[in-house]
């Protein structure tokens, strides 16, 4: 093509864009969790969809808590009835997969992802957590990592101690900060930001490849070396706040950032909070290192969004899915949020100094699913497995936990 042909021809073609993008018309449902403090980065991705298509009214419908505790059931109620939004909120591997897509309620997403070329944007192992049986079910907006404990710097200066390398570290400093005259060291919030210490602590004691062969079914919950994940944990507990289970992952950020805790371990949202919300500086004002014994692995989770079949509105979901993946989409929405993008092309001069650590381990670390967020087992797990942890949370008897982890795990089945 010479150059003049080009320029008419692109010409051409960014004017059929626009046309269609103005003709686009109707309204948009989208449902998710990201409410209150956490809806600034969605706000944003929003923007940028009503500015391409400005005749679609977005319903940005949210339900408000924590890793989608109360969403997901009301979607649940949601699907279940026929009243699917257009296009909702769901972690990429189990949650999406093993729920939605088995079940048959999602369209196949492989000709937009022909169509956009995200074959080749995406990361093939996450494109592997949203693919079932050769179809590709959802757009990944983001990759978050939730093995990262965070701390003011200040504060580890005043009481005279440092971050914590592995967890037999964690509770000696611990004790000594007690003695300090520190209550609780470690800021603790409501059930599954307590299973996510978990988390932080079986992966530590197990590796990464004792993690896999949990969730694959090889390595018994009854193992010793699972029960004594549970005794560990529950040690750390005693490290932490005691009105745990009233408190919302930001309100046990807070705990730290004031001063009266040293250390919260929770995903990486809490960067999005402190620098979006709280307009904090990372690395001055609030610091991080991988949780405890953790620090060769990144426990991984993505927020992806699909198309429900039946959608209302499903060419409008369409476009929207479009923004999402898009390169100027996930630029726009991660910085915020305190994720990475899920593509692998995105401008980090743009993303704070955290995130750019955090890009720099997801390339050269052990990656790991989270079992909390969705990645690992499917809904029958991690829902029972609450469960199991609230009790853990009142009596600590770790030969319990463990017993009642492998019925359950029996149960859900996991690794068949
Ligand atoms: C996770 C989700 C994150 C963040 C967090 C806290 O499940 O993947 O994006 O929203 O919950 O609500």
């Amino acid at each position: 093509m010479n150059k003049r042909i080009r320029t008419a021809f692109l010409t051409l073609t960014s004017a059929a864009l626009l046309t269609s993008a103005a003709q686009a018309s109707g309204n948009l449902e989208i449902f998710s969790w990201w409410s209150g403090v956490e809806a600034p980065a969605l706000n944003a991705l929003v923007k940028l969809y009503e500015a391409t298509y400005p005749g679609v009214k977005v319903d940005n419908a949210t339900v408000t808590g924590g890793a989608g505790t109360n969403a997901k059931a009301i979607l649940k109620t949601r699907m279940l009835s026929g009243d699917a939004p257009d296009s909702f909120q769901a972690h990429a591997g189990q949650e999406l997969t093993g729920t939605w897509v088995v079940a048959d309620r999602m369209e196949d997403l492989s000709s937009l992802y022909k169509s956009e070329g995200w074959a080749r944007k995406f990361p093939k192992s996450v494109i592997d957590l949203i693919s079932y049986k050769g179809g590709i079910y959802s757009v990944p907006v983001d990759v978050h990592r939730s093995n990262v404990m965070w701390y003011v710097p200040a504060t580890l200066k005043k009481y005279g101690v440092r971050a914590p390398l592995t967890w037999h570290e964690m509770l000696r400093t611990c004790t000594t900060l007690k003695a300090k005259g520190m209550a609780a060291p470690l800021a603790l919030g409501e059930g599954w930001t307590q299973q996510m210490v978990w988390e932080s602590v079986a992966v530590g004691m197990l590796g990464s490849s004792g993690w896999t062969d949990l969730w694959n079914g090889r390595l018994k919950f009854t193992d010793p070396r699972v029960v004594d994940t549970f005794v560990i944990y529950g040690q750390v507990l005693d490290c932490a706040n005691k009105d745990a289970n009233d408190l919302t992952w930001q309100q046990a950020s807070s705990l730290v950032l004031t001063g009266k805790a040293a250390f919260n371990i929770m995903g990486d949202w809490a960067a999005g909070y402190m620098t979006t919300t709280k307009n904090l500086k990372p690395g001055i004002d609030f610091a991080w290192s991988a949780s405890p014994s953790t620090s060769d692995t990144f426990i991984m989770l993505a927020d992806s969004f699909g198309l429900p079949k039946g959608a209302k509105n499903r060419t409008d979901a369409l476009n929207w899915l479009k923004v999402l993946g898009s390169k100027q989409g996930q630029d726009i929405f991660n910085p915020l949020k305190g994720s990475i993008a899920a593509r692998t092309d995105s401008d980090l001069s743009r993303y704070s100094v955290y995130s750019q650590s955090a890009a720099k381990d997801w390339k050269s670390k052990t990656i790991v699913g989270s079992m909390v967020h969705g990645a690992a087992a499917n809904e029958t797990f991690t829902g029972g497995f609450s469960s199991i942890m609230d009790t853990f949370f009142i009596g600590h008897n770790a030969a319990m936990a463990a017993q009642a982890s492998q019925t359950l795990a029996d149960t859900a089945k996991l690794g068949q």
